[in-house]
């Protein structure tokens, strides 16, 4: 089995169907390229039947973004297809990605139909698909929390059609890892003709599952991720990029996976995704946050700056963050001080940095965080030696 993961981003599909977050085509495209330079494998870039601004964004973004695949959405629905397949013309690799619901409850509510009846459906959508492009990936939705003889049935069947890639979703972000992951390893013992496609791995967040339970998927064989920058998707999100390919990336060693993704190009890209989608990322969001590479307890303070790796997994030069950040607040001790005070020029024997901790102190115990402009107000009450 191959050790490369491909990277299918879908910031710009599921990731867009955010409220309040949608772009313009030519945003999309700056976003697309920007996705293309991180060295992602496939841009999921639209669901053209859903609007005419949709169908031109991934007519637009399959003309000018030529190295990854371009992706459009369908459901298993000829009318879908045709809207797909027509929007994907101008790509130079295409790949139409339909599906249907898989699990009981979306059979039987969502579809109000019967297991045999989705099998006829999704069998005939992906022949469909087929006699339009050769990259046809299903999609079995709900997938988390389907009948797994009936899912493995489905696979089976769609791979039959002509499927090279089947999509395992997580749609409601409802399994534990190792659920997820026993689903993968299910249907890699089940499905006969399974070694004919790529089992994609698509997972949402609502229980904060979504990183671990990829990897789970990833465990099991799975070759493919289905990801957003910064998680941003439906509810909770998607399954973050920059969480899963620094997790494959720290754990190299252990995992032997591999990524074509330019690390050095994800914090550029959170950022403006963050900047376009009108989605502000949390400080401490893994990776990309603003606290992700800053110290600010003095215990930590004190580790780092006798060795970076005492409080730091990767470096902040790898995912594009400059460097990492001390914060000084009241938790902050001298070490971190005196390193500060030497940053803006400042050098202090023992006892007048022992003075200025203490007033260092007061100003911390009133202020959220001390800035550099505090820092030289109190280095001028002392004298330099
Ligand atoms: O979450 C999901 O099931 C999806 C599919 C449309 C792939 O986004
Ligand atoms: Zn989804």
């Amino acid at each position: 089995m191959s050790n490369r993961v491909q990277i299918f981003d879908t910031t710009l599909r599921d990731g867009e169907q955010v409220p309040g977050s949608q772009l313009t085509t030519e945003e999309k495209i700056v976003v697309a390229s920007q996705l293309e330079k991180l060295g992602v494998d496939i841009i999921e870039a639209g669901f053209p039947v859903s609007s005419p601004g949709d169908f031109r964004s991934v007519v637009e973004i399959s003309k000018v973004v030529r190295e990854p695949i371009i992706c459009a959405l369908s459901r298993a629905v000829q009318g879908d297809i045709d809207a797909a397949a027509n929007a994907l013309e101008f790509a130079k690799r295409g790949r139409i990605h339909t599906g249907i619901g898989s699990s009981d409850i979306h059979i039987q509510h969502k579809f109000n139909t019967t297991r045999e009846k989705i099998l006829e459906r999704a069998v005939s959508a992906t022949k469909y698909a087929k006699s339009k492009i050769e990259d046809v990936e299903f999609y079995c939705e709900d997938a988390g929390r389907a009948d797994l003889a009936f899912l493995s049935q489905l696979v089976e069947a769609v791979i039959a059609a002509g499927a090279t890639v089947v999509n395992i979703p997580d749609t409601t972000g409802y399994c534990l890892p190792e659920q997820y992951g026993n689903r993968i390893k299910y249907i890699f013992e089940h499905v006969s003709n399974i070694h004919k496609a790529t089992i994609s791995i698509h997972c949402h967040n609502d229980l904060g599952l979504a990183t671990a339970n990829s990897l789970a998927g990833i465990s099991q064989g799975a070759r493919q991720v289905e990801v957003t920058i910064n998680g941003i998707g439906e509810r909770a999100g998607n399954t973050s990029l920059e969480e899963v390919v620094m997790a494959m990336k720290v754990h190299q060693e252990e995992l032997g996976l591999e990524t074509g993704i330019n690390t050095e190009f994800i914090y550029p890209t959170s950022q403006l995704v963050s900047k376009m989608m009108r989605m502000p990322v949390q400080a401490n969001k893994a990776i990309v946050g603003r606290n992700a590479f800053a110290h600010s307890s003095g215990i930590h303070q004190d580790g780092f700056l006798k060795n970076n790796l005492t409080y730091e997994i990767m470096s902040p030069q790898d995912v594009g963050v400059d460097k990492s950040d001390i914060v000084l607040t009241a938790r902050s001790g001298r070490h971190a001080l005196k390193h500060r005070f030497e940053l803006l020029g400042f050098s202090f024997d023992k006892s007048a940095l022992d003075e200025l901790y203490t007033r260092f102190l007061e100003v911390a115990d009133l202020k959220k965080e001390v800035n550099d402009a505090d820092l030289v107000d109190l280095a001028k009450t002392a004298i330099p030696v």
